[in-house]
């Protein structure tokens, strides 16, 4: 075995949208393998190169450079069609990656039963504001062992297995929406797997093998910590873990492969869907971070509710992931605030300090932000890619932030493109970050 590569984690820390594309691009220049490894079409990750935008949802953000392998981990669940789509809007740029793809044959694969099934849930009282994508039922067929795999399609399985989803669907929604036969869904993913057959294979043994080797390995978490199945605001939550765990689970890569941690968030909070958010600002400043920040998702197009920066939140997600190091994004999008509020700690309805996050949802409900004011500033952050230049009060505001959570920021992120942003002093992302 050669000298061991820098293995890196880029985990979102808040409740997705953190801009864990935008580092992952920026990164993956140093990298030799970049992986998404959970989550499916539900994530929306924005690369920007030269101005130019384009919405990556199931191939990794390392896309854009030529020299990073692609790897989809049997932790993720691929919606085909979708893939098609992203592959068509890459090859309109110029960009073909269908000879550096690995598609783990044991993803599983999102089928038009869990999407009528998402949207059927989403109908009714226990709504959580999920992306519509299947994405939950698809795990959930997973985890009854009734899921269809992308190896599945070499044999008679398939379209045994869609049966039993349609089945089971059929069961639960019993005739409030129409099904499409199982033997036109096999037919129409047959037929979209073909042309990709070549991309199909053992993602685990791939990474395994480019471990040994030394080559280096970039991880790309999707949704979020506070979206983590076990560890967010259940079941205000996406399906899959989100957090370190989910890396390990999703490649079948041992712990030891991994050497840092990169956690991300933005300078404040956002989040989609229904759910808990104790910093939420429901009042102009929350509608001039919507507006300025473009607050709208990146695969639903839904406004994102924004709010202060949680480091309540940010604490724990630290904790759970062993964060090495902070991204902090968007810090642009606060420029021209009189004053920026930071919540360091919660409150009962009695006035009684909370220091951690509830465990239980009701728990949540009546919990209010401790809130912090700093002051703002004046001249725009947007752009800047020197510490020194930034503004006094934009590094104070860091600096606070660093206190509050307790783990140090090694980038900070001034605006979308590539370009935008700079290392904190003595950051060990230096050497990746440029
Ligand atoms: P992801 O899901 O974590 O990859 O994040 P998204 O791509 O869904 O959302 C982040 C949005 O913020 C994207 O539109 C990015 O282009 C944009 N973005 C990323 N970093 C910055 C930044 O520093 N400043 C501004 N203004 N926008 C940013
Ligand atoms: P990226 O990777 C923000 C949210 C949905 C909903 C909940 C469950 O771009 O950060 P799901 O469709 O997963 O069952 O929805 O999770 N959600 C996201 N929010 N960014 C995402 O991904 C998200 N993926 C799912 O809004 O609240
Ligand atoms: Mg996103």
């Amino acid at each position: 075995m050669r000298k061991p590569a820098e293995n890196i984690a880029i985990l979102g820390l808040q409740w997705g949208d953190e801009g864990k594309g935008k580092l992952v691009d920026l990164l993956s220049a140093n990298f030799q393998h970049v992986v998404r490894f959970q989550g499916g079409n539900n994530a929306g990750h924005t690369v920007v190169v030269n101005g130019e935008s384009i919405a990556l949802h199931q191939i990794p953000s390392g896309a854009l450079n030529p020299g990073c392998f692609l790897v989809v981990g049997s932790g993720v669940v691929l919606n085909i069609e979708v893939l098609h789509q992203e592959l068509e809007r890459l090859r309109e740029r110029g960009i073909d990656v269908g000879k550096r793809l690995l598609l783990s044959s044991n993803a599983h694969v999102v089928l038009p039963y869990h999407i009528a099934l998402d949207n059927w849930r989403e109908s009714g009282s226990d709504r959580i504001g999920t992306t519509g994508r299947g994405i939950g039922p698809a795990y959930e067929m997973k985890a009854a062992r009734l899921g269809v795999r992308l190896g599945d399609f070499d044999s008679p399985n398939a379209i045994i297995r869609i049966t039993s989803v349609h089945r089971e669907v059929s069961r639960i929604i019993d005739g409030s929406t129409p099904l499409p036969p199982p033997e036109k869904v096999h037919q129409n993913l047959n037929s979209l797997i073909q042309p990709i057959k070549d991309c199909l294979g053992d993602a685990q043994r791939h990474l395994l093998d480019a471990w040994r080797k030394g080559e280096s390995i970039l991880f790309e978490g999707a949704q979020a910590t506070m979206l983590d199945i076990d560890h967010g605001t259940y079941p205000f939550v996406t399906s899959s873990n989100c957090s370190i765990g989910g890396l390990f689970t999703g490649t079948g890569l041992p712990p030891k492969v991994l050497t840092k941690v990169f956690g991300v968030a933005k300078a404040y909070t956002t989040r989609v869907g229904v759910g808990p958010f104790p910093s939420e600002l429901k009042d102009s400043t929350g509608e001039h971070i919507r507006q300025v920040g473009h607050e709208f998702g990146t695969t639903t197009g839904r406004p994102r509710r924004c709010g202060w920066f949680d480091a309540v939140v940010l604490r724990h997600s630290c904790s759970v992931n062993g964060v090495d190091g902070l991204g902090i994004m968007k810090l642009d999008v606060l420029d021209g605030l009189d004053s920026i509020g930071i919540v360091k700690g919660y409150k009962d309805k009695s006035g009684k300090h909370i220091a951690h996050l509830p465990s239980a949802t009701y728990g949540w409900e009546d919990i209010e932000p401790i809130t912090e004011y700093v002051d703002g500033w004046k001249v725009p952050t947007r752009g800047i890619k020197n510490w020194k230049d930034l503004p006094t009060q934009a590094r104070k505001y860091l600096h606070t932030l660093e206190e509050a959570i307790e783990t140090k920021i090694v980038y900070v992120s001034t605006g979308p493109d590539r370009d935008s942003g700079l290392a904190t002093p003595r950051s060990w992302a230096k050497n990746w970050l440029g």
